[in-house]
């Protein structure tokens, strides 16, 4: 598939060459199944990649789960993410099946990944080695199949140094890097965003659609030290 069929698809608004280069990898790896690491800040499509990579690969017919590391309590998300048995900590009236046991043959989106306890990323990375996990609670190995795609707004390798991000695990998940660009590097989109946001907003409102100031027939935005102007 194309890069302009893939942004057609997926709604990817830009046309920088660093979107597209990333875009590019995204679709390269999908097929495959190797661990991703999507890097890039806030609001800059991590999410949107992490299921147009699963969307495109063999396992799209399978389950897809997006889970936030940073919005998981410590205490409960080996438990979300590999399930318990009953009894195993108070409060666990009942048996439960985690993530890696119910999205089996699919893909998890691990974001956040920056933020997950250090006890859980040992879990993680036995999964990655050997397709491995143990239930808390429990001493019984169990397999799985799971494609994992991961994402951070941190800087993983400084998170290494401080302690608080393992090592092995960084060289494990960053075997694929992708990195989105921000649009503080790609200023040329921002006009592209602005239609589609203007004409979106105006499709649902029943308005006429905001237009940028025109001035000589050319679409002006000041950036640090020169103009830009597109037709
Ligand atoms: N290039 C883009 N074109 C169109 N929409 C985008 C683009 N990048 C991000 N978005 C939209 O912005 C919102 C935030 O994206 P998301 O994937 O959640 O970012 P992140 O996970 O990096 O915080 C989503 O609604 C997403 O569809
Ligand atoms: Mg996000």
């Amino acid at each position: 598939m194309d890069l302009q069929s893939i942004k057609n698809r997926f709604g990817i608004i830009g046309n920088s060459p660093e979107l597209n280069y990333a875009l590019q990898v995204a679709a390269q790896v999908s097929n495959t199944d190797l661990t991703v690491l999507i890097i890039g800040d806030s609001g800059v499509g991590k999410e949107a990649f992490s299921s147009i990579i699963h969307s495109l690969s063999s396992r799209k017919h399978n389950p897809f789960i997006a889970v936030n590391c940073g919005a998981i309590p410590e205490g409960t998300i080996d438990s979300e993410l590999f399930g318990h048995e009953k009894g195993s900590f108070t409060g666990a009236v009942d048996a439960r099946k985690g993530y890696f046991e119910t999205v089996n043959g699919g893909t998890i989106f691990l974001d956040e990944i920056g933020e997950m306890p250090l006890g859980t990323q040992a879990r993680l990375l036995r999964v990655l080695e050997a397709g491995e996990y143990i239930r808390v609670g429990s001493s019984k190995v169990q397999k799985t199949d799971v494609r994992v795609i991961a994402a951070t707004n941190k800087d993983l390798l400084q998170l290494v140094q401080q302690n608080k991000f393992r090592e092995d695990l960084y060289y494990r998940l960053s075997t694929v890097p992708i990195r989105v660009p921000s649009l503080t590097h790609r200023k040329e989109d921002i006009v592209l965003l602005f239609r589609k946001f203007a004409a979106d907003f105006a499709d649902k409102y029943k308005t006429q659609s905001v237009q940028l100031m025109m001035r000589q027939k050319t679409y002006c935005l000041p950036t640090p030290g020169r103009v830009t102007c597109v037709n």
